[in-house]
């Protein structure tokens, strides 16, 4: 069995972040999304993997290299434009050649495994094997009508009207019959060839489609609130250490990680917490949740539930919450009269300020 894992498309959603990066890239408690994704597949034996790449594909090729680093043999495929999931197959047809393999969305977060999922694809190799989560809004995903025992009877891409409220997994199983599928399909009316469109057609060609229920967490962390969720589910599972400076003015509650090099000085840090290497924390308050990056300057400042990446600095603010801080950003105190703010953002960004 291969892998395709796709990490090309836009990310807009996480923009402006993804104006200087790719998504995939983004980390959770101070790891990319990618690698874990790496991890899983290495972790499920499946160790022959393609990567689809766009725009961004030299800095995720930094990221991966050959793969050897993770026990893994790595070939990048280009996709010239992000037509689709659906056209990210049709580009890999020849590395996947007639093997099954996993298709894995490169910012899809998951804990727990594909074990399942791949053991039970063997054993009864179905056409398609999909993994099946509950989610609140079903609108925003594909969403699947099925029969009691897992056989999928439908699936439609982003539905004004959902069947349920089972959204697709952004990890599925094909044998070689999606070739013809994803060749068959027409572009949706956002343009894209969907996934969800050559498994529809394979289901109206009289072929199997089996769903389980993801039994775990996964997160599409596309958006700027799953992101900051997985991040705070990746720390609730962290193994607590200390390898950086603390000195005996400051407080260390719950599982936190000191990185090596990190400096923490008459600060209080509450766990589940990551500070990155080279990190100086002092005279602030780093709540849970929260993931502070390598090289990152903390000062007279209080942050919680949030995402820093590397190199930035925030000095002398009041509380930030549920945000995310992008590299080499600078968040400081204005000191000038009359009170008022001062930005300079990126197109795209998005800021909350408290009147
Ligand atoms: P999406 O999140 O569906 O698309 P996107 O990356 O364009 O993001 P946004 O909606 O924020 O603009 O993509 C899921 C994953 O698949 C993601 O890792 C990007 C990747 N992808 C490709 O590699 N090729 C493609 O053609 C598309 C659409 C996505």
């Amino acid at each position: 069995m291969k892998a395709l894992v796709l990490a090309g498309g836009y990310g807009t959603r996480l923009r402006p972040l993804t104006h200087t990066g790719a998504k995939q890239l983004v980390p959770v408690a101070n790891k990319p999304v990618l690698h874990y994704c790496i991890e899983t597949l290495v972790d499920a034996s499946i160790t022959d993997i393609g990567v689809i790449v766009g725009d961004t594909a030299e800095e995720i090729r930094t990221a991966l290299g050959d793969g050897s680093a993770f026990g893994a043999k790595i070939t990048y495929i280009p996709q010239d434009e992000p037509l689709g999931l659906a056209h990210a197959v049709l580009v890999a047809r020849d590395y996947l050649a007639e093997d099954d393999f996993v298709m894995y969305l490169g910012d899809n977060f998951i804990i727990g495994g594909i074990h399942d999922l791949v053991r039970d694809f063997e054993a009864e190799r179905p056409d398609v094997g999909i993994m099946l989560a509950r989610v609140e809004d079903p609108t925003v995903y594909g969403v699947a009508d099925v029969a009691p025992d897992g056989q999928v009877l439908r699936l439609e891409e982003k539905p004004r009207d959902p069947a349920s409220d089972l959204a697709v997994v952004g990890i599925y199983l094909f044998t070689p019959a999606v070739h013809e599928a994803v060749r068959s399909i027409d572009p949706s009316a956002r343009g894209e060839l969907e996934i969800s469109d050559a498994i529809q057609w394979l289901l109206d060609e009289g072929r199997t489609v089996r769903s389980s229920m993801i039994s775990n967490y996964w997160k599409d962390t596309g958006g700027i609130t799953e992101l900051l969720e997985a991040n705070r589910a990746v720390l609730d599972l962290l193994e607590p250490s200390m390898d950086g400076d603390v000195d005996a003015e400051s407080e260390i509650i719950g599982r936190v990680r000191i990185e090596p090099g990190a400096v923490v000085s008459r600060s209080r840090i509450v766990g589940p917490a990551v500070i990155g290497a080279g990190t100086e924390v002092t005279a602030s308050y780093i709540g849970p949740s929260t993931s502070v990056a390598g090289n990152c300057v903390i000062d007279a400042s209080e942050i919680e539930f949030s995402i820093v990446l590397e190199s930035s600095s925030i000095r002398g603010v009041g509380r930030i919450e549920s945000s995310v801080i992008g590299r080499e950003a600078q968040v400081t105190r204005a000191e000038n009269l009359p009170r008022s703010h001062r930005l300079v953002l990126g197109d795209h960004s998005k800021v909350q300020i408290t009147p």
